[in-house]
């Protein structure tokens, strides 16, 4: 059998949270040692809502390169690769934007949402309605078979695959290569304040890079029952993060059964949960913060490893816009 080829990415336009680690880089981490994976720091498609501030752009590339190395996405099994530094990748957007109607551009429902979300109303930049188109090109360039997403990126590939069988029917070969999600079954996490996703704009996040000290202000401040007010009174676990956090986190499912049995009679204090909700969120980021340290400081390195793997990914990518190129008879 054939081996699968996985894409994945991630704006850098901030630190990696815990949503996203169980959202797709525990499986990055899982998928690096079956398939050939190339991971992608998608900074020009970050550009699309940053342009006004290339600077945090710039910033969050080794923020989000640490974060990889952190969780344990191996540059050895893995190739990661800025898009920046992959030209092929614009060169084949260019071609592909020809294939996608602007009506069905403003029709992806990610889109439309956070066209929404950022207000943009009339003056949305046409790079931003783009970017999907782009994100097919990462897709393809690298004929992935796999991309591990949350589900908010479903969208994506389906747009991707549509511009695959296009391309392909259109030109009447065989080139281009479709895609599958590969969704997590775990629920997606919400945010600190029980309001919906966890979002680097939310102000919700926990940082997969946050010092322990962060991490317990914020699990303090956590939203649980705002009816729990005397540590005697009976407690709702329903919608109370504290005990949704720790369903997802806790290894100890009959010790989190048996607290949930007792916040609900009463006799439960909130700090009692939270603490234990620290020391397991502890238990999981102090490897990833010492790993962290163990690279923080050699930024040469960190290029060099950004370098490396967006050469490799170059040549790769080159090969397909070859032919491309070649069924769109633009192969002089
Ligand atoms: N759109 C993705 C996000 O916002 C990032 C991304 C860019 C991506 N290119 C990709 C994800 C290709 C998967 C495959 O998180």
């Amino acid at each position: 059998m054939k081996k699968n080829i996985i894409l994945t990415g991630d704006r850098p336009t901030g630190p990696l949270h815990l949503g996203h680690y169980r959202g797709s880089l525990v499986k990055r981490v899982e998928l690096q040692d079956e398939c050939e994976q190339f991971v992608m720091i998608a900074d020009v498609q970050a550009l699309t809502d940053n342009y006004e501030h290339p600077e945090k752009v710039r910033h969050n590339i080794l923020e989000v390169l640490l974060d990889y190395l952190a969780v344990g996405i191996d540059p050895q099994k893995s190739t990661i690769l800025v898009q920046s530094l992959v030209p092929q990748l614009f060169e084949l957007t260019v071609y592909y934007l020809n294939l996608v109607t602007v009506n069905r551009a403003l029709r992806n429902p990610t889109v439309k949402t956070e066209i929404k979300q950022k207000g943009y109303g009339d003056s949305t930049p046409l790079g931003f309605v783009a970017y999907p188109v782009s994100q097919a090109a990462d897709i393809t360039a690298f004929k992935a078979t796999l991309v591990p997403v949350g589900e908010d990126q479903l969208p994506m590939i389906e747009q991707a695959n549509e511009i695959v069988r296009t391309f392909n029917r259109l030109y009447n070969v065989d080139v281009l290569v479709e895609a599958q999600a590969v969704l997590t079954k775990t629920q997606r996490l919400p945010g600190t304040d029980g309001k919906t996703k966890m979002g680097k704009s939310l102000g919700n996040a926990i940082y997969l890079s946050d010092s322990a000290d962060v991490l317990a202000k914020k699990v303090m401040n956590m939203y649980t029952d705002p009816d729990h007010i005397h540590v005697a009174d009976p407690g709702k676990v329903e919608g109370n993060m504290v005990f949704t956090y720790l369903d997802v986190f806790d290894l100890q499912h009959d010790e989190v059964a048996e607290l949930k049995e007792h916040y609900k009679r009463g006799g439960l204090g909130d700090v009692v949960i939270k603490k234990r909700l620290i020391e397991v969120l502890d238990e999981l980021l102090d490897p990833m913060r010492k790993k962290r340290a163990e690279f923080a400081n050699d930024k040469a390195a960190l290029m060099g490893i950004l370098h490396a793997g967006s050469a490799r990914a170059r040549e790769i990518a080159a090969q397909t816009l070859a032919q491309v190129r070649a069924a769109m008879k633009l192969d002089y």
